[in-house]
């Protein structure tokens, strides 16, 4: 493997931008490839990000097949993700996701089996594991210096239309899919694998807007199989122009309040008196996971967040779903 990376992007939408400004600015990257269905909007990434050095597909099978890519990111909307991972997989190449990796367990299955079978390196796009005090805390878990995790309070808020695809939970999964994934990802992430699942989720403000078929306000209890326990909730109904993602863990040793992945108050309540501790920190977090994701590809290491994670935490959330649905608990 050398130092320089030929990345292709497929999806130039929303997300892609925020991740082909931290590519470009990469030295070790050359962004050699745009796919999207949407002709101009590759073009325009290339016009932006490349200089209009790079080439242009409206197919990312044919994309594989003309370039020699060593890494893809693959930013496509949920209801969009077909065969792209297994086909990156056999042609060798490494793959970033976006979350959620997929709208089904059968898709999601399909592209952990490819990217095992053909050992190629992956990363999903969790972004706050990579948060300067998820990861202090994290590694207080791991250590056993916090204790044992007991219970965590999750919260997502914020009020926007987002996307047309978006708003159709048939599209997007609903909110808790598509959006509020990001703290049960955490939660999981911290309290390890779930046992139950129980949710309540309603559209409440969102009922006249025409194709919204998406929950606004939901409210989920999990049960892990070491004991612990989690709540989550969330709306798209709170505060327009705001995106509140928080949550506190109680540990044994250690009680963090978490303003966001980046900043919290860290209570050691091990000790006499109890010691209150604020970290913060300003990393960019997508910077931070593509250098993991770049970094295990030189080394043949391990990512933080590699496709069976994505899995395992959609896993987590297609289960919430299902309970809202049903109105019963969803046994792992
Ligand atoms: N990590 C985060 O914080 C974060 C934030 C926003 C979005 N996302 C995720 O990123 C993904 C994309 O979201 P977005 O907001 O960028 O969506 P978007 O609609 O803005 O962009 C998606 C792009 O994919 C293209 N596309 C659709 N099908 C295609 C196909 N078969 N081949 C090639 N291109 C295709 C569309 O034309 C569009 O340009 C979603 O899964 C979303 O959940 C993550």
């Amino acid at each position: 493997m050398t130092d320089q990376f030929n990345v292709g992007i497929i999806g130039c939408g929303g997300i892609a931008n925020r991740h082909a400004s931290v590519l470009s600015g990469l030295e070790v990257v050359n962004l050699v490839a745009f796919c999207d269905i949407a002709e101009d909007r590759a073009i325009g990434f290339n016009e932006k990000y490349a200089e209009s050095q790079a080439k242009i597909y409206t197919d990312f099978a044919q994309m594989y097949d003309s370039e020699e890519l060593d890494v893809v990111w693959i930013c496509l909307p949920p209801f969009a993700h077909t065969n792209e991972v297994e086909l990156a997989a056999s042609h060798g190449v490494n793959v970033f996701i976006e979350k959620p990796i997929a709208l089904n367990m059968e898709t999601a299955g399909r592209m952990v089996e490819a990217v095992e079978k053909h050992k190629v390196k992956s990363q999903v796009g969790f972004m706050s594991r990579f948060g300067s005090v998820v990861e202090n805390v994290k590694a207080m878990l791991d250590s056993g210096e916090a204790g044992n995790a007991g219970l965590m309070i999750g919260k997502y808020m914020c009020n926007a239309l987002h996307a047309p695809w978006w708003r159709e939970k048939g599209k997007s999964g609903g909110q808790i899919v598509e959006q509020i994934i990001h703290t049960y990802d955490i939660v999981r992430y911290f309290l390890g694998e779930p046992e139950s699942v129980f949710c309540r989720a309603e559209n409440i403000f969102h009922k006249t807007v025409e194709n919204y078929t998406s929950e606004d306000a939901s409210g989920t209890v999990i049960r892990f199989r070491n004991g612990a326990i989690a709540t989550v909730t969330g709306s798209n109904g709170a505060i327009p122009g705001r995106w509140i993602s928080q949550y506190e863990l109680v540990a044994t040793n250690l009680t963090v309040n978490f303003a966001d992945a980046n900043n919290a108050t860290l209570y050691r309540t091990d000790v006499q008196p109890v010691q209150e501790e604020k970290l913060t920190s300003d990393r960019d977090l997508f910077h931070a996971e593509a250098m993991d994701l770049l970094n295990a590809i030189k080394t043949d290491g391990i990512t933080r967040t590699p496709i069976i994670e994505g899995a395992k935490t959609l896993e987590l959330v297609l289960a919430a779903s299902e309970s809202a649905e049903t109105g019963k608990i969803v046994e792992f």
